[in-house]
């Protein structure tokens, strides 16, 4: 039997066109609200620094209001720590974060920043949040995550969905199926994101090794041609043809 794949809903991208206008609508709680009539098994939201889509209050909201897990996506800095361990989220994902770049361009560079994550892993970890480590998918990445104690990794999907079909493209993929074979090999529990559509997904779907997805501007778009909840659905039903094929084929 194939592990179960969970979806984890990104709402950030409500947000953007709420704050194109500023005032209160579209409203990224009500979209979680939905994702969860939807199926979908997890939110996550990133605070920016820069508060460019999801805001502080978002996150009051999302703690007070939805039942699902909230996993909730900040960069390591003393700020967005103290905001972590006052709501205590189900799980917070560490990632990189630029001012200048557009979405979360690449992994954590969890080698180089080793010395200074130590405080975030073990502070959050010890706060009962379940650690999660955004990450290009590199070995070394791995080993660095595992050093950590981190008991999560999300194997950055960037360079695999942006690169063109065929074997550039499959080239990507291989790097993500060592890595999740790596993470299970050295006990680290692995998710992947970043650019999955429903072209995409399928392939990332089948690694059985990975059990959590996290996706947020593809369903967002395509929520504008078909609705938010048929977009889930429908996401919902590609993983798990993928993930059933794949147990079939194992
Ligand atoms: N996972 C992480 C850690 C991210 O930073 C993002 C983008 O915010 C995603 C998943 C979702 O990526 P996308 O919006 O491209 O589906």
């Amino acid at each position: 039997m194939p592990r179960p794949l969970r979806l984890g809903v990104n709402i950030d991208h409500v947000a953007t066109v709420r704050n194109a206008r500023g005032g209160r609508h579209p409203d990224p709680v009500r979209a979680a609200k939905l994702a969860a009539e939807a199926g979908a098994d997890g939110i996550t939201a990133h605070l920016r620094e820069d508060r460019r889509h999801i805001v502080d209050s978002d996150i009051d909201r999302l703690m007070a209001e939805i039942r699902l897990p909230l996993n909730l996506e900040m960069a390591a800095t003393e700020e967005m720590l103290g905001i972590a361990l006052r709501h205590k989220p189900h799980a917070s994902c560490l990632v990189p974060e630029k001012r200048t770049e557009v979405t979360t361009e690449g992994g954590l560079d969890v080698v180089g920043q080793f010395e200074n994550l130590k405080r975030y892993v073990c502070e959050l970890g010890a706060a009962g949040v379940r650690v999660s480590l955004f990450i290009d998918p590199e070995p070394a990445q791995l080993d660095a995550a595992k050093a950590l104690g981190a008991p999560v990794v999300e194997l950055h999907t960037g360079a695999y969905c942006d690169a063109p079909a065929g074997a550039e493209r499959e080239a990507e993929l291989q790097r993500i199926v060592r890595a999740a074979a790596h993470a299970e090999a050295i006990g680290l529990e692995c998710h992947a994101g970043h650019g999955l559509n429903y072209e995409t997904v399928g392939a990332i779907a089948a690694i059985p090794t990975i059990v959590e997805l996290n996706i947020g501007h593809f369903l967002m778009g395509e929520a504008i041609f078909v609705g938010l909840g048929n977009t889930i659905q429908r996401m919902r039903a590609v993983m798990k043809d993928a993930r059933a094929a794949a147990g079939a084929t194992a």
